[in-house]
This record gives structure tokens, C-alpha cells and sequence, in this order.
């Protein structure tokens, strides 16, 4: 056996690990044998050296092998299919996919997380639904896929551990942006969750963890390899993410968001994004529709209303209230007004994903609570026209000291100019 601070140095070093002393690594962390510290160290190793194919296939199966795994077409006898995003700010795809994909008959299955840093968590914004349970077992999770044909759940300790404790110790190390390790964290959890075809939305820019375009098709490329290896059906969409997704940042704002776009009335960036990997799902599926009319049957599932049949139904199973009524609202709303006329030239997601999480919509502490009620509105995006004094921007708020200070941070987020911009589309490529 060859000790963990050998292979520290071997990384460290450039050299290429084999795969077993890839395993002996993490499963000795994930059983508790293996300290932070060497890890934490490895991880540094790898930030600098990277990994090699061979090495993030390793590491990916090791990660799976941590814990216990779902076979839900075994289960179901039936593809599921599941949707992830690397993180972004105001980005609440899912919630609007999941219905969609299952109205049109195709079941529906998902892990999500909690935010991370600026980035959103699908889990703290289905939290803000009174109610709503998201810590269900494995046969919960298995059989309201079955029954309701959508289920939207935290990772269960059993899945992925070894995720779950690199997760927190990246998170703290300053490891989280390498193109494996995000890759590997990412696609041992959709192995291990069981669904067999998967779109990834890879996000790029500001507001995301690749902030350029190459970047962003590298970690593309790296998981679309990883899903193929673990006989997967794997699109990827790279996404626009150097302004906010939609107009709501904020748990039960973007949960209203979601609800208004599954009714077919949500901002045209969010609902182009929702549409278009409700697609690549149905196509993906076992309907064996291709694209065109994989789009065709989504727009008709948001047109005739079961979307939103779907959403109120798979609400209810995990013991949520699907009236907009009930979700929390923030006792103080505030705007915030253009300084002058002209064109939105940029919106920029991190400014906008750090107000609010300062109001109190994400966490800076591990484990620490959230508001769910409070957060910002996006009324104008880039390429908007604007008025002077015309509001910019609304700000939820707990109560006026915190809405004045997240006032000041907007002035940084918005960039005002006479001509408008170059127009950007959401969805930049897509590969697979
Ligand atoms: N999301 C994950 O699940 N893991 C990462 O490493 C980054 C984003």
C-alpha cells in the first residue's frame, strides 16, 4: 500500500496516478481513514497538475462506488431522465423543466443541491413552498418517480458520500474550479441517482465557475466522456451566465418565476432555456420523438395547462402547498431607480447573486438559515431600453437597513449606455 502523502507528491509532481491509488485516496477519505488535510493537499496537486482522462474516469467511479446507487430503469422499467446545471445566479431551470417533461409523459427523477457561495440551490428554493418536504429515502424518491412521474430531492446520505465530504472541503480550500473535479463531483452523482439520460447545463461567464467559453466546453467535453463511460445519454447546453437567468434572484421569487414560465408567461430567456432542454429530455427519452417534435409536445404542455397540472400534482406528493399565495413575501420592497437614460450595456450576475445573498437568500456560514421571502428583481436586463429615473431593479428585502445596502451593490452590477449591445443568446452550443 502506498501512502496518501506519496501520492500528494506525485501529483504534486505532474505525474499520472493509476487507478487504484486513485480509489485507495478517495475511498480512504470517505471511510474517515484518509484526513482532510491530505486531501485538501491533493486537491491543491490537482488545481495545478489537472488530471488526466484516465485519472477523472478513476476518480468518477470512486466517488460512485462510495456509496449506494439507484437503477431507476430497473425500478420503473422505463428511461428516466434527469437535468443538472453547474450553478449560476437567478437560475431556476428545473423547477420549470420538471413539470414540462413530466406532462409529456416522461418520468422525471433528480438530486439537487444547496447554494454554493453566490450560486442558487435548486433544494433552498423548493423550500420556500410551505411545506415541502425534500429529504425523502431512496424508496420514497423511487417510488413517487413512479407515481407521480417527478420527484425533485436532496442527495441522500447514501449516494455519493464521498462527493458530499470533497464538496465541503473544496468549498473552503479554494478548489472548487477545476474542470475534474467539477466533473467528477457532477456526474458521480447522476451516475449513482440513476437516471440514463441527462442534459448538463454547462454555464459560462461571470456569474458561473467557467468564465470563458473554452473553459466551459472543456468541462463540456469532460462529462459528456464520463456519461458515455457509465453508458449514459448525455446533451450538453452551454448557457449564457454573465447576467442573471430570467429577472428573480431569490428563493420564492424565482419559485414565482418558475410557476409564471410552466404558465407560459415567464421572461423569453428563461423560458428559450426551459424549452429547449425540455426537448433535449423528451428526445433523450423512451417517447422516440426527435427534436422538433420533442419542442412541439413541451410548448403544448405549458399552452394547455398540464404543466402546470403537473407542477401542482408533484407540489402536493412532497407535501407542499402549489398556491402562490402561500409562498413567503418580504415585508419591504424597495426600487432602485437609473441614474440615466439609455441601454442596459451589462448586467452582471455576481453582483447581482452577491446582493442577494447579503439580503439573506443564500448562506455564508455552512448549515446557517436562509430567508427564503427576500432577494431582487431584475426589471430591466441588457439590451433594455431605460428612462431616467425609471426603476432598474426591486429589492426584497427583511427589512430597510439591508435593502439600502443591497441598493449599493446593484450600482455596481448595472452598466448604462446610449447605444444598445450586441445581443447575446442564452444558449451559446450544445454538444452530444
Ligand atoms: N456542482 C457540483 O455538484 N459539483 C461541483 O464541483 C460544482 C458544481
Amino acid at each position: 500500500v502506498i501512502r496518501p502523502a506519496e501520492l500528494i507528491q506525485r501529483k504534486r509532481d505532474g505525474e499520472e496516478l493509476d487507478g487504484e491509488q486513485i480509489a485507495e485516496l478517495v475511498l480512504g477519505y470517505s471511510r474517515g481513514e484518509v484526513p482532510d488535510y491530505q486531501l485538501a493537499a491533493f486537491c491543491m496537486a490537482v488545481y495545478f497538475q489537472g488530471l488526466s482522462s484516465a485519472e477523472t474516469f478513476a476518480l468518477t467511479d470512486a466517488m460512485v462506488r462510495s456509496g449506494e446507487t439507484i437503477d431507476l430503469g430497473a425500478e420503473l422499467g422505463r428511461r428516466v431522465v434527469d437535468k443538472h446545471s453547474t450553478g449560476g445566479v437567478g437560475d431556476k431551470t428545473t423547477l420549470a423543466v420538471g413539470p414540462i417533461v413530466a406532462a409529456c409523459g416522461v418520468p422525471f427523477g433528480k438530486m439537487s443541491g444547496r447554494g454554493l457561495g453566490h450560486t442558487g440551490g435548486t433544494l433552498d428554493k423548493l423550500e420556500s413552498i410551505p411545506g415541502f418536504r425534500v429529504e425523502l429515502s431512496t424508496d420514497e424518491f423511487v417510488s413517487q418517480v413512479r407515481d407521480v412521474g417527478l420527484a425533485i430531492v436532496g442527495q441522500t446520505a447514501d449516494l455519493v458520500p464521498a462527493d458530499k465530504k470533497l464538496y465541503a472541503l473544496r468549498d473552503v480550500t479554494a478548489t472548487v474550479e477545476n474542470v475534474s473535479l467539477i466533473a467528477a463531483s457532477i456526474m458521480s452523482k447522476k451516475i449513482a441517482a440513476g437516471a440514463e439520460a441527462i442534459v448538463l447545463d454547462v454555464k459560462v461567464g461571470d456569474g458561473a465557475f467557467m468564465k470563458t467559453l473554452a473553459d466551459a466546453r472543456v468541462l463540456a467535453e469532460t462529462m459528456l466522456a464520463l456519461g458515455e463511460r457509465a453508458g449514459r445519454k448525455v446533451v450538453c447546453v452551454l448557457t449564457d451566465m454573465d447576467q442573471p437567468l430570467g429577472r428573480a434572484v431569490g428563493n420564492a421569487l424565482e419559485v414565482r418565476e418558475a410557476v409564471a414560465t410552466v404558465r407560459g408567461e415567464g421572461p423569453p430567456d428563461l423560458a428559450e432555456l426551459v424549452l429547449d432542454a425540455s426537448a433535449h429530455l423528451l428526445a433523450l427519452s423512451d417517447l422516440g420523438v426527435d427534436r422538433t417534435e420533442a419542442r412541439r409536445r413541451a410548448e403544448q404542455a405549458v399552452a394547455d395547462g398540464s404543466a402546470l397540472a403537473a407542477y401542482e400534482r408533484w407540489v402536493r406528493a412532497q407535501g407542499g402547498e402549489p398556491d402562490e399565495s402561500a409562498l413567503p413575501k418580504a415585508p419591504f420592497v424597495q426600487e432602485v431607480f437609473a441614474p440615466q437614460g439609455g441601454h442596459v450595456q451589462r448586467l452582471a450576475a455576481l453582483p447581482v447573486g452577491t446582493a442577494a445573498l447579503h439580503l439573506g437568500a443564500g448562506r455564508t456560514e455552512k448549515d446557517a438559515p436562509i430567508d427564503h421571502a427576500v432577494g431582487v428583481v431584475c426589471l430591466k436586463k441588457r439590451g433594455d431600453a431605460v428612462d431616467e429615473g425609471e426603476p432598474l431593479a426591486e429589492i426584497h428585502a427583511r427589512d430597510e437597513q439591508s435593502a439600502n445596502e443591497a441598493a449599493v451593490a446593484f450600482g455596481a452590477a448595472y452598466e448604462l449606455g446610449d447605444d444598445p449591445p450586441r445581443a447575446r443568446p442564452i444558449i451559446l452550443d450544445t454538444l452530444g
